[in-house]
């Protein structure tokens, strides 16, 4: 039987299915080598509104989008916490609302709180809207982890049996359980590595190691993933000093010049120079920092088109 998208929303990459997964990053994959179609031949008929809702600063996802909206020729409205009605403290529930009485056919939201997409979702069950999340809290990134697969993918093939490292504060990031539940679907062998008070014990089930000597595991991977250190959040704290940090678990041409084999190396952005990578590394030719930028806007594109032509 032909393969049928089932989700109305992009949540979390923890309700999608290897097929699934596997689906978007084909597309995103086919979509590299296409000519941009226009609106009229995307949507045969009225094409769709969507709105980008960002209560979070953002460059890389929120532009992506946008990107991903302009190739398929879709109706774009841009939201942003500053300026809006939110700021004077109109709730998230009703800014959604208002945004649906203006014909809001798809919304991409990013929000400081773990669970808001979730709550949307829930709220809004009854109507046709659909949500994406563009990041909640410290809870999910799903399309970060759809452009990080795709770059991984890109650069060593097929992810099956190789070992990907992660690298750095697993507690305050959303982005680290997305890729971990990605990588776990394309059969990857998943280690992590950092500062004991940076990796929750819920995080050690779902992963083949926990460590907490970088130099050790380097050998041992395929790709390595450096987090961002979420200053705003105060990972910092958790460590002594963004000194402290690097010395122990930035990721470093120095340390990497000793491996057998150069490795790719990503970070999701945006990047503390010098605290997780430092510069030269990240300019240098093994990081992909940029190629997972550019990948963000296929898997995007991939997952509004998936998601409007299965409404
Ligand atoms: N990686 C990421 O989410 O970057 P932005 O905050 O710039 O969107």
């Amino acid at each position: 039987m032909a393969y049928q998208w089932p989700h109305k929303h992009l949540l979390d990459i923890e309700h999608l299915c290897e097929e699934d997964l596997r689906f978007l990053l084909d597309r995103a994959h086919t979509l590299e080598k296409e000519a941009p179609a226009t609106g009229l031949q995307t949507f045969e008929n009225r094409p769709p509104t969507v709105a980008n809702v960002f209560f979070e600063n953002s460059t890389r996802t929120r532009l992506s989008f946008e990107q991903a909206q302009h190739r398929l020729g879709l109706q774009m409205l841009s939201w942003s916490l500053a300026g809006s009605s939110a700021a004077k403290g109109e709730s998230l529930k009703d800014t959604v609302a208002n945004l649906l009485a203006m014909s809001v056919d798809l919304m991409v939201v990013r929000h400081p709180d773990s669970g808001a997409l979730a709550f949307l979702a829930q709220v809004f069950e009854r109507q046709k809207v659909q949500f994406v999340n563009a990041g909640d809290g410290t809870h999910a990134h799903p399309t970060q982890a759809l452009a990080d697969m795709l770059t991984l993918e890109k650069q060593l093939g097929n992810l099956r049996g190789l070992h990907i490292g992660i690298v750095g504060d697993f507690l305050h990031s959303r982005v680290a359980r997305s890729n971990v539940l990605a990588l776990n679907l394309l059969g990857a062998k998943v280690h992590v590595c950092g500062p004991a008070t940076l990796i929750p014990d819920a995080l050690k089930s779902m992963v083949d190691s926990t460590s907490h000597e970088l130099d050790l595991l380097l050998p041992k991977l395929d790709g390595v993933m450096a987090l961002r250190m979420q200053v705003e959040r105060q990972s910092v704290a958790y460590v002594g000093s963004a000194r402290d940090f690097s010395l122990r678990f930035g990721l470093k041409k120095s340390r990497l010049n000793h491996l057998i084999k150069p490795i790719p190396v990503l970070h999701p952005g945006p990047v503390n120079r010098g605290v997780e990578l430092d510069g030269s590394l990240m300019d240098g030719e093994n990081a992909l920092i940029l190629n997972q930028v550019a990948n963000g806007v296929l898997v995007r594109t991939a997952v509004l088109e998936t998601l409007l032509r299965n409404r």
